[in-house]
């Protein structure tokens, strides 16, 4: 059965989520890093507990509080710097290789969209600033559903509105938990090991 489409998750998979951190690496200081990689897991735990809670709240907010907990478990006071790390949200850099990849899946006839945990807004900047807007043809933001990554009706706004079934679709994400979740419903999944 021919795939349809590819779609692909977006922080960690498309937007490299640590260039954020990298670009005021001398204002963080050396444990830049270790700080980055406390803020992606924390965003992470609270967008499984809010969804497991059912009390949604967007993914810029969840963003800005996994923040100020890395900065406080790290000892850094700096409102100035917290506002310009989290601003980076906006500009995040995409990975080398995904201009290439998103050209070539469409000139081969793929639709191609985006599935992510983010707001629309943020997605809608980040797809405009690392130039990979006109390669994308649906932005899907898990806003719609007002729950976060891995609930299955996530995952099923593609199917709806694609109007197919998950075999007929290629599911790309650089997260573990994202191809668990969408092989239990028989998407083609792609585990890109970034
Ligand atoms: C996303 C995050 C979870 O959904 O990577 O884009």
């Amino acid at each position: 059965m021919a795939k349809i489409g590819y779609v692909f998750d977006a922080y960690g998979t498309l937007f490299d989520v640590h260039s954020a951190m990298r670009k005021h690496a001398d204002a963080v200081g050396p444990h830049y890093a270790a700080i980055s990689e406390t803020w992606r897991v924390k965003q992470l735990e609270y967008s499984w507990v809010r969804s497991l809670m059912g009390s949604y709240a967007d993914f810029w907010r969840l963003t800005g509080e996994a923040l100020d907990f890395a900065l406080h478990h790290h000892g850094i006071d700096d409102e100035k710097l917290r506002n310009g790390l989290l601003e980076e949200y906006w500009t995040l850099d995409a990975f080398d290789d995904v201009v290439p990849t998103l050209k070539r899946l469409r000139e081969e006839g793929y639709r191609i969209a985006i599935l992510s945990n983010g707001s629309p807004d943020m997605l809608g900047a980040a797809t405009d600033h690392s130039g990979i807007a006109s390669l994308v043809d649906d932005i899907f933001s898990v806003d719609a559903v007002k729950t976060f990554k891995t609930s299955p009706d996530v995952y099923r706004m593609i199917v709806d509105a694609w109007d197919c079934k998950t075999k007929k679709v290629g599911f790309v994400s650089s997260n573990r938990w994202d191809i668990a979740a969408t092989s239990k419903l028989e998407f083609k999944t792609v585990w890109l090991n970034r």
